[in-house]
């Protein structure tokens, strides 16, 4: 029998159309289209209609689409009684988690798996889970829900229901590049948990939630918010180098750095950087990015030589502080970008499904003993 691969590294597991990635030479596509292109030419909701459809849409298909998602921002009634009901100090990529199952609640045909029915489905995640966020908190910070506004982008629009007033054109852009930016990544960790369960025909929102389950951990999403935990942690840009290598010398991880796939810089990275040094900037945290900046060049001297650079998460945190996002609201927003891949490999998982399965390599002992309980 085969030997197991530890954390399937190097295995190719799915056959995909979706994303691209070039882990040595620092390349990010999607359906072949450098991700350069799309953070700087395109929007969110037309990345996801090429995620969705594998090709970009006509400036036609484009409205009707962004009509459609923009028909979707309201969850159902019943689901926002739920939020109303969530305790106030609840995390927030908890109450993501359970109200992406919750939906599955209010879907007369939930377990419809036909394409058409998971493209309906999908939308539906895709334009309310930004509403589910702002709602959840306002709703713990013992504000009213404000209610989205149709006529602005998921960006835009998620910035106004979280605070009650449209935010500037900057700030709109800069989260709608980061949605771009966190849209599709290949087989990542929580987009393989989505098509091994929706390999078994199960729901699209077991799927969802499953995923998110998955891209929560410290390791993976739930590692922007670490990094903002670690920037709080250190006092001053001076102080980064002692922080950084005291950790790398007990071998803890830097969060931020790092990738299965990337030995080189994270292409998402590099427009985060630029984003992140651009809104320190304009909004007075100019400190923030200049200690993210130290970090960098401390982790570049010690750790680049072993193929540590930063990834997506790192300035992804300077940036999401600087558009206004609290910590815990990190993560969810990551969810609300990535919601676009996981859809778009449900859909195309079952395209040509086959159920996943792979085998264990067993290393205990055989043929022991049953010991009856009152002998133990
Ligand atoms: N800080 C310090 N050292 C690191 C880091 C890091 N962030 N990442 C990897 N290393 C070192 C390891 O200590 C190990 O060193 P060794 O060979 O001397 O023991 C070597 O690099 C290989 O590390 P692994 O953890 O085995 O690499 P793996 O491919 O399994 O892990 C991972 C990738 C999980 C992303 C890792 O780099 C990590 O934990 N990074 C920090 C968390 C993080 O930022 N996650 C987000 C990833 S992007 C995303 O999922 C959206």
């Amino acid at each position: 029998m085969a030997l197991a691969v530890k954390g399937l590294e190097g295995v190719v597991a799915a056959e995909t159309r979706l994303s691209f990635i070039d882990g040595e030479a620092g390349i990010l596509e999607f359906v072949g289209i450098p991700i350069g292109e799309l953070a700087t030419h395109s929007t969110f909701e037309e990345t996801v209609f090429l995620l969705w459809n594998v090709r970009l849409p006509s400036k036609a298909e484009l409205s009707a689409f962004v009509s459609q998602v923009r028909a979707n921002y309201e969850p159902p009634a019943d689901l926002v009684k739920l939020i109303q009901a969530m305790p106030k100090d609840a995390q927030p990529m908890h109450v993501m988690r359970t109200l992406i199952s919750a939906l599955g609640l209010y879907d007369p045909q939930p377990n419809k798996i036909d394409s058409p029915a998971l493209r309906e489905k999908a939308l539906k995640a895709l334009a309310c889970a930004p509403t589910i966020l702002a709602y959840f908190d306002r709703h713990r910070r013992g504000l009213p829900m404000v209610h989205p506004d149709k006529n602005l982008g998921i960006a835009e629009n998620f910035l106004y229901m979280l605070n009650g007033q449209r935010p500037t054109p900057t700030m709109a852009r800069a989260l709608d590049v980061c949605l771009i930016l966190h849209a599709d990544h290949g087989l990542n960790n929580s987009t393989f948990t989505a098509r091994v369960i929706a390999s078994t025909q199960s729901d699209i929102y077991s799927a969802l939630t499953g995923a998110t389950g998955s891209l929560r951990g410290p390791l993976h999403g739930g590692a922007n918010e670490g990094v903002m935990v670690m920037l709080n942690e250190i006092p001053s840009v001076d102080a980064a180098e002692k922080h950084v290598l005291e950790k790398l010398a007990k071998k803890d991880k830097i969060m931020g750095f790092g990738h299965r796939i990337y030995k080189s810089y994270d292409p998402r990275a590099t427009h985060l950087k630029v984003l992140a040094k651009q809104l320190a900037k304009d909004t007075g945290n100019e400190g923030l990015y200049e200690k993210s900046h130290r970090i960098e060049q401390v982790m570049e001297n010690a750790v680049a030589a072993k193929g540590i650079y930063p990834n997506v998460d790192f300035y992804s945190a300077t940036t999401y502080h600087c558009i206004g996002l609290k910590l815990d609201l990190f993560t969810p927003m990551f969810v609300a970008g990535r919601i676009a891949g996981w859809s778009a490999h449900i859909i195309e998982q079952l395209a040509d499904n086959r159920l996943f399965r792979p085998d264990a390599d067993y290393v205990g002992p055989h043929g022991v003993e049953y010991t009856p309980l009152e002998k133990r």
